[in-house]
């Protein structure tokens, strides 16, 4: 039987990404270029750059996609990019790149939403069907819990109020002195702190909706660290009250997201739940979403952490669609926000 190859593009933030996958779900290559270097000295993500870097990196990604796989363009069957959400600059090029394949190759262009994409991506890693699942992705700009009736069939059960996760763990890692990307940093200084040493706020845990927020704790750190001096705030000296405040954040966090998907596994009845997004790096978290789910009687899906993380390798999804002949058309848009 011949086989028909895939290759994706993904630059929805500062990742640009290429994979060559195939319609049996055969990753042959996952290639990833980080721009972390790029923006640490800015704090965060700068749009601009990370949409010049896209432009300069997405060509020798995708060639170095098709030379691990071993595929030629020519023997590329279809073209899938992440269009939405992002950031917009960003998107385009990606999205940009993927139309003048598609045009140039005459093959079908396949749009994927990279939020659901994150959800696939545990789809990939189990090597069998996941769906019906709760799907929880947590990244540095989504915190959004899903019932994923099936690859394709996406409802929102709750998202976040204001910040994301990840964004929290980015900000209270600045407010710590402990740079960026600030996830890795925080679960580092954590892993020495008494995550109850501070009793911050779990914030909506017992509304009846799956909402979260994450600002307010963002801000009780800060006045853990400043008391009302907080305009004069300034990061802690590396020492066990840094430590504290890291491990209680941390802790507050977890406790919401695990709590949060508690209530969503019982609610839809279902006994998966797909995990995704790169605060699911976070050891505590899987840790704890583990024995949640164990007591639960559900199975959990978490990816290796290639497929955690930004990558194209998750828009695998695009297969789904391509079987149902679900193409875009030569002019799909790049769309900043979820809809
Ligand atoms: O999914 P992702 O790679 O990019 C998008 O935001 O789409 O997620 C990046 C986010 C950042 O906010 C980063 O701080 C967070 O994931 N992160 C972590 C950890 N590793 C990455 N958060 C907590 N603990 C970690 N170990
Ligand atoms: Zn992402």
């Amino acid at each position: 039987m011949t086989r028909t190859y895939f290759l994706a593009l993904e630059t929805s933030c500062d990742e640009t990404a290429a994979a060559v996958f195939t319609d049996e779900l055969d990753v042959l290559a996952n290639v990833v270029a980080s721009q972390t270097e790029l923006h640490a000295r800015f704090g965060g993500v700068v749009p601009e750059v990370a949409a010049r870097a896209h432009l300069q990196q997405l060509l020798p990604v995708i060639d170095e996609a098709l030379r691990t796989a071993g595929v030629r363009l020519d023997q590329i069957g279809g073209i899938a990019v992440h269009n939405t959400p992002g950031l917009v600059g960003a998107l385009l090029v990606g999205v940009s790149a993927a139309k003048m394949l598609a045009l140039a190759l005459e093959v079908p262009l396949l749009a994927v939403n990279h939020i659901e994409a994150h959800i696939y991506a545990c789809r990939l890693a189990a090597g069998r069907d996941i769906f019906p699942c709760v799907g929880l992705v947590v990244s540095g700009g989504h915190t959004t819990l899903f019932h994923c009736r099936s690859a394709l069939q996406f409802e929102r059960l709750g998202a976040t109020r204001d910040d994301a996760a990840g964004e929290a763990f980015d900000k209270v890692a600045s407010l710590l002195g402990l740079g960026f990307p600030g996830g890795p940093a925080v679960e580092r200084e954590a892993a020495g702190g008494n995550p109850g040493a501070h009793r911050f706020p779990r914030a909506l845990l017992h509304d009846e909706r799956l909402d979260f927020s994450f600002s307010g704790l963002k801000t009780a750190v800060l006045y853990a660290l400043a008391g009302a001096n907080v305009a004069k705030a300034s990061p802690p000296p590396p020492g066990q009250q840094r430590a504290d405040l890291a491990a209680s954040f941390q802790q507050a966090v977890v406790d919401v997201l695990v709590a949060k998907s508690r209530q969503a596994l019982r609610r839809t009845g279902l006994k998966h739940l797909a995990v995704g997004g790169g605060v699911v790096a976070n050891g505590c978290l899987r840790a704890a979403l583990e024995s949640m789910t164990k007591t639960e009687g559900a199975e959990l899906f978490i990816p290796p952490l290639k497929l955690c993380t930004d990558n194209a390798a998750m828009a695998a999804v695009a297969v789904e669609k391509w079987r149902r002949q679900e193409w875009a058309s030569l002019d799909l848009d790049a769309i900043a926000t979820v809809g």
